[in-house]
This record gives structure tokens, C-alpha cells and sequence, in this order.
């Protein structure tokens, strides 16, 4: 059944919200836990529907898994098959992830190429050549990727790409490297703390790297991993989203259990625009509206997150003047800004720029979510619009905020998940 979020703009967002763990630093973990016969435990786990369908896809490649509580996974890979069918892979791309796993296990993998999506074309192929120089055998043929690792042995792997370094490319050359004969140095490693929180994993469960957080990572390959307990870190990106709620509705709020060291480049910029910040070690308070336009360019970690570019789109359009957004990740993820637009918003996009002229009146509408972080950024925009703003096709939100709508209401917002039926007359799409 499609659900739309309504949303009537003008109330505050005020209290205090706990983070929850990281989408992005789960959905590798799941994958690394194939790497073992024996139980890996994870907690904090966020209850995510990318979350879920990780989990149905390890039980596809046979592992036992359970969910003795909330946000606690324990997964038990005793037999495994090194196939994954395209039906999965297509409806989740980080399921490449699981590439890097199977070949450290099994020395073997075979799996559709995950197709692209709405934010990009999202290639693979710094992943499949950092998995040639460690000398295994990849053939891509009618969309399906088969390495052999038979021969597979440590070297120097550069991750390097014309937009920075690869996030799942980092992962995966890591997992098929700790069960690789030989010492595998990665260049031009991805600095993201969610490959960080991979690493301290696989440490636990006997694997040898250092430099994890740096752009040079060494790996000693090891014969067997072994199970063990992990704690998830706090997810950057969610609690990224719910401070631009506060700041946009002129609010204040403090996210608990966070990192604020996870998002320097972000809480840089909140102060730049006019937001004030207050951080401890795992709290963050955001309290007051911005009043500055802005420049912002997205690059890779620990510059400004593309993950976060769209919410602070929607923030800029209460601030006068005209605030540029360019991306230097994904060059046309953009859809966000045509849907705003209907809201009021005025915003030019001149190639992979994106001009916002704050401060125009934004009025409530009927718009469309077209990815994760878009659909936050609508509701976002929404939470500080006059009247009634419905978004629709709330399945992408739920891929990456557990509860938002209940939690955004726990803490003022007028807002309501509803059935799309539910939409006045005329506003649902056919
Ligand atoms: C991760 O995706 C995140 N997903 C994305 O978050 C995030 O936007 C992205 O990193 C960038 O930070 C997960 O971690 C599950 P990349 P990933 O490989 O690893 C190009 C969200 O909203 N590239 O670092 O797929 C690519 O086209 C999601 O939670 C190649 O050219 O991103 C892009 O321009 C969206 N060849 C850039 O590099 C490759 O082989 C960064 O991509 C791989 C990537």
C-alpha cells in the first residue's frame, strides 16, 4: 500500500532525539559477518527497510540470523553460496557489498551488476578493478560479475576514481583482502567513519589492518576470521537531517548518542549560515534560524556529505539572498530542487550547480519523493512551509529514517503517515 506523509507546516522542532545507528556502516557489517563460519552479534542495528532486506539477502546466501532484540542481529554463515540473483541486487545497490565477502570466503562470487539509480549512474568499476590487482579473475558478462580469487594475492590496490575514492569499493577490496594470502596496501582509501566502523569489526574477528581513517590502509591476509560482538556507531546522516529540522523551523534541538566529530564539515557550515551549535562528546544541540546564504561543494569524507546536501537545500530557502549547492559526488543530484519549486521555491540548476534565491514564501503541495535523502528534504522543507505539504512515495524515506514521521512529531511537528488514498481528490498519482 503507498503512504504519504502530510505534513502542515509552522510548529518548532523542540527536545531531544537519540540517534540511531548507521545505515551505512550496518550494511557493510552485515555483509563482513560472511566471512566467518562462527556468530557475529551487532547491536545498534537501525530497523531500516535497506536493513531488512540486507538480512533477507544473507538468509538467501544461507546464514542463520536472529533478532533477539531491538537493534540486536546475530548472524551464524555456517554453509554459504557465492551466487546472488539479480531480483535482490537490483532493488538495493549496496548489496554490492557483499562482493568483497563472498570472495574473501569463498574465494568465489557471482553477482548481477547492481543497475544505477536515481542519483547517478553509480558505476562499479573501481570495486572490480581493485579485485583484478589483487589478482583475481572478474568477467562481466550479460550483466552478471563472476570472480575467481583462486589466485588471489596481496598487493597495492589505488581506490582512487575521478570523484575521490569509493565508500563500498574501500569495503569490499578490504573484506576480500583479510582472508587474501599476503599484504594488500589500499591507496587512496576512503576516509568515511562508516569504513572505519568496518574496520574495528573485522579486527575483532581476527583480521589484521591498520590505517583504517587514513588514505592508506594495510591488511595482512589471515587464514580463518572468528565471531564476534560489535556495537553499530551513530548514523551522521540521520542525525544531520533532524538538526537542519530544528534549524528550519526555528526549533532546538539536541541529538544524544552521536558523534559530533563525524560531521565537523556540516556543523561548520549550520554556524556559517547562523545556526547556533552547542556539541559535547555524543550530543549535539542546534537551536535558532539561519540568516547567511551559503557556498557549499560535496566531496568526499570529511568534506561536506552529499548525504546531506538536499536537507540543506531545503534550509537555504528560508535565508535571503542566493546560496550555490555543487556536487561534486553525484553531479545530478538534483531531483529534489523540482519538487521544492512547487512549494516555492526558486532554484536554477546550471550543470552540476544548483542556485537557491532564499526567502521566497513556501507554500504547502503535493510532491514527490525520488530518493532517501530527497524525501527528507521535502519534509523538511514542508515542516516550514504555510499550509498542507503531502509527499508521496514515502517507501524511499523508509529506506533510510527508522520513524521519522513519529519521531518529528514527538517533538512538535504537525505530521501524519497516511494511506496515498487518503490524499485530497486529484493530488494522488494515478
Ligand atoms: C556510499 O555509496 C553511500 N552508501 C552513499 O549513501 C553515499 O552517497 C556515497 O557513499 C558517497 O558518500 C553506502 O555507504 C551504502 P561511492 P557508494 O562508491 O559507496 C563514483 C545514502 O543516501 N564511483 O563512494 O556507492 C560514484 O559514481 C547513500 O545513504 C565510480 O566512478 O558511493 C560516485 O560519483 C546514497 N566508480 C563517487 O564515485 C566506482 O567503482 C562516490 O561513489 C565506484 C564509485
Amino acid at each position: 500500500m503507498l503512504e504519504v506523509a502530510r505534513i502542515r507546516g509552522g510548529n518548532p522542532i523542540k527536545g531531544s532525539l537519540r540517534a540511531s545507528g548507521s545505515k551505512n556502516s550496518a550494511l557493510p557489517i552485515l555483509a563482513a559477518a560472511l566471512l566467518t563460519h562462527e556468530t557475529v552479534t551487532l547491536h545498534n542495528v537501525p530497523n531500516l527497510s535497506d536493513v531488512r532486506f540486507m538480512v533477507e539477502i544473507l538468509k538467501h546466501q544461507g546464514a542463520k540470523i536472529e533478532n533477539p532484540k531491538k537493534g540486536t542481529w546475530t548472524i551464524t554463515a555456517e554453509e554459504i553460496t557465492h551466487r546472488t540473483p539479480y531480483d535482490l541486487v537490483r532493488k538495493m545497490r549496496a548489496s554490492v557489498c557483499l562482493l568483497g565477502a563472498l570472495v574473501g570466503r569463498l574465494r568465489q562470487a557471482e553477482m548481477a551488476l547492481p543497475g544505477g539509480c536515481i542519483i547517478g549512474i553509480r558505476p562499479i568499476d573501481l570495486h572490480l578493478k581493485g579485485l583484478e590487482t589483487l589478482n583475481c579473475i572478474v568477467e562481466v558478462e550479460s550483466g552478471v560479475i563472476k570472480v575467481n580469487a583462486e589466485q588471489a594475492r596481496g598487493e597495492n590496490v589505488f581506490m582512487g576514481g575521478p570523484m575521490g575514492s569509493t565508500v563500498t569499493g574501500t569495503a569490499n577490496i578490504i573484506m576480500a583482502a583479510t582472508l587474501t594470502p599476503g599484504l594488500t596496501r589500499i591507496e587512496s582509501a576512503a576516509l568515511e567513519p562508516e569504513i572505519s566502523d568496518l574496520c574495528s569489526l573485522l579486527n575483532k574477528m581476527g583480521a589484521k589492518i591498520s590505517g583504517h581513517g587514513t588514505p592508506l590502509i594495510t591488511i595482512e591476509g589471515v587464514e580463518k576470521l572468528h565471531g564476534c560482538e560489535h556495537t553499530i556507531i551513530s548514523d551522521r546522516i540521520e542525525t544531520g537531517t533532524y538538526l537542519v529540522a530544528a534549524a528550519i523551523t526555528g526549533g532546538d534541538l539536541t541529538v544524544t548518542h552521536c558523534n559530533p566529530q563525524h560531521l565537523t564539515a556540516f556543523l561548520e557550515k549550520l554556524k556559517e549560515v547562523g545556526v547556533n551549535i552547542e556539541t559535547s562528546e555524543d550530543t549535539i544541540r542546534a537551536f535558532g534560524q539561519p540568516t547567511q546564504a551559503v557556498e557549499i561543494i560535496t566531496e568526499p569524507y570529511p568534506g561536506f556529505p552529499t548525504d546531506l546536501q538536499a536537507q540543506f537545500m531545503a534550509l537555504q530557502l528560508k535565508v535571503p539572498g542566493r546560496s550555490t549547492f555543487t556536487e561534486k559526488i553525484y553531479p545530478s543530484r538534483f531531483m529534489h530542487a523540482a519538487e521544492l519549486q512547487r512549494m516555492g521555491a526558486e532554484i536554477a540548476i546550471e550543470g552540476s550547480t544548483a542556485a537557491v534565491y532564499g526567502d521566497r514564501p513556501l507554500s504547502g503541495a503535493p510532491v514527490m519523493a525520488s530518493d532517501l535523502r530527497a524525501s527528507a528534504a521535502l519534509i523538511l522543507a514542508a515542516l516550514a512551509a504555510t499550509g498542507e505539504t503531502w509527499v508521496q512515495r514515502l517507501y524511499h524515506l523508509d529506506r533510510g529514517y527508522e520513524q521519522f514521521e513519529e519521531r518529528l512529531r514527538n517533538l512538535g511537528a504537525d505530521i501524519e503517515r497516511l494511506p496515498s488514498s487518503a490524499m485530497p481528490k486529484g493530488f494522488a498519482e494515478e
